[in-house]
């Protein structure tokens, strides 16, 4: 499907998505050794949505002739996609850049250039600031790389951050790097019309819009029938997909298209992520009950317990909203797993309140959460309204108190699964010990489980649990 079905076998991906924290490091170096003549290097930071862009530009690049590598030296062109979400993910990008000034002062034909939220957000001032950069290219601007390539070889630098209204790239095929064949991401929407007060992703990602639903799922069609047995469907509020079909004027909302994608096969399992609390709805979770393959896990950031900074984060929902939102998933699905995202030290947050996170944590038992402290980014909502008055001290003391308290009760929920059995989807050997698979739960709990001859990666397997701890548990295959 597509017009960029493009896809080559690639392998060597270092670190995966699973491993890396959203707004940290994610590198896509990958090997491929092939005839092209041109070669690019791709590393991304970030969420998801970065990895999963990476992925678009990789395609787009593949149809001008550009083969992948993973040795940045010998690359024609260094890509970095970058994140802006907090301070330290920009600070991580500017150290990745003085790497790779120093390849290019050795091979001065080499381009470089900055994709994703960074180069949104700085645009042209990129240029003035790191000397050696060729390309800016925001997140919607992807189409246009094989454009400002070429005329950035004649010597000229090339900027494009327009934003748009309508980009999804749904007719392009993501080239899946550093793909482990089972599980995939699937962009259904992009950008983000929520105002949270602290947050850079609406200014950087632009409008919310919504991809053509049958694109994604006959790219969802189209990875299981290459294998794939699992696919995340991603946005920055899932929850408020909407797509108006042109022709019949239909409109299918998140959960509808939920439903399609399940259809496509019970052996494929369909997860999503993030949802907006606000926006979660009583459909959802009835369509999440009516396929097993539908799996039994909800990213569903709190950010914070307590109503009065929920308010100033302008989140739209308060403490009491979001423990009945708790209350109500647990209710129609018993055996879900919920996840969040937690930010200390937001301005004027003072002890009491921050305690309400804790207590919130305990509430809603997580089976595990990204933990931040505040960032101020320059102009949020919070940057322009409020005073980032939360020492540092303050701030990390509070974090490293959520982080102990989120290990606590990770290791308690993993605790209570000693003893039963779970469907496993095999992903492929454990990273530490080739004597044994990795997979996931429903709950998308990490399980490590002795290899059982005639079994590979996507298959299903039934294990029961015998150890658990904070981040994995470890059982073995029942028949
Ligand atoms: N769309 C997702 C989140 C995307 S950003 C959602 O609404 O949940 C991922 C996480 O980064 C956020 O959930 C938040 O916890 C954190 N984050 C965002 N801005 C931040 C900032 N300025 N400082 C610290 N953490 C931040
Ligand atoms: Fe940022 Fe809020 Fe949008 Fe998430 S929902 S991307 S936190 S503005
Ligand atoms: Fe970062 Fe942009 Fe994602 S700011 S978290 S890469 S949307």
């Amino acid at each position: 499907m597509g017009l960029y079905n493009d896809n080559p076998t690639l392998d060597g991906l270092t670190k995966t998505i699973e491993e890396s924290k959203q707004g940290e490091v994610l590198e896509l170096g990958l090997t491929q050794k092939s005839s092209h003549t041109k070669h690019f290097y791709i590393e991304s930071y970030g969420c998801q949505m970065n990895f999963s862009d990476s992925e678009i530009v990789a395609s787009i690049l593949a149809t001008e002739g550009y083969g992948s590598t993973r040795n940045m030296e010998e690359a024609d062109l260094i890509l970095i996609n970058t994140c802006s979400i907090r301070e330290k993910a920009e600070l991580t990008v500017r150290k990745r850049l003085r790497v790779f000034d120093k390849i290019k002062r050795k091979k001065k034909g080499t381009l470089i250039g900055i994709l994703g939220c960074m180069a949104e957000r700085l645009k042209e001032k990129l240029l003035e600031e790191e000397k050696l950069v060729d390309l800016v290219v925001g997140p919607d601007a992807y189409r246009d790389l094989p454009n400002l390539i070429n005329s950035a070889d004649d010597g000229h630098k090339g900027v494009n951050v327009f934003l748009s209204r309508e980009e999804t790239y749904a007719d392009i095929s993501p080239l899946r790097l550093g793909s482990n064949g089972v599980t995939a991401f699937i962009s259904i929407m992009r950008g983000c019309d929520n105002m949270c007060s602290f947050c850079v992703v609406p200014f950087t990602r632009g409008r919310e819009r919504s991809r053509n639903a049958f694109t994604i799922v006959s790219e969802a069609k189209d990875l299981f029938d290459r294998g794939f047995r699992e696919v995340t469907l991603l946005g920055q509020n899932v929850d408020s997909f909407k797509w108006e079909n042109p022709e019949t004027k239909q409109i299918v909302n998140f959960a509808q298209l939920m439903e399609m994608v399940a259809k496509i096969n019970p052996l494929l399992r369909v997860r999503f992520s993030t949802s907006h609390p606000k926006d979660i709805t009583i459909d959802v979770l009835h369509t999440m009950k009516k396929y097993d393959n539908i799996c039994n896990y909800i990213h569903l950031p709190v950010q914070s317990g307590n109503s009065r900074i929920l308010k100033l984060m302008n989140r739209t929902y308060d403490r009491e909203w979001y423990m009945q939102k708790i209350d109500e998933i647990y209710s129609i699905i018993p055996e879900c797993a919920i996840s969040s995202d937690m930010i200390t030290g937001f301005c004027t947050e003072t002890e009491e309140e921050h305690q309400d996170t804790l207590s919130m944590m305990e509430y809603a038992k997580y089976s595990m959460s990204y933990m931040f402290y505040y960032s101020e980014r320059e102009g949020t909502l919070a940057h322009r309204k409020y005073e980032d008055d939360i020492q540092l001290e303050v701030k990390k003391k509070r974090l490293s108190e959520i982080i102990e308290l989120q290990n606590r009760i990770s290791r308690e929920v993993n605790l209570m699964d000693v003893g039963g059995t779970f469907k496993v989807l095999i992903e492929g050997t454990s990273k530490r010990s080739d004597q044994d698979f990795r997979g996931r739960t429903s709950q998308n709990k990490m399980v490590i489980f002795p290899v059982q001859e005639g079994l590979k990666a996507g298959d299903y397997v039934f294990v029961t649990i015998t150890e658990a701890n904070s981040a994995t548990l470890k059982g073995h295959i029942v028949n």
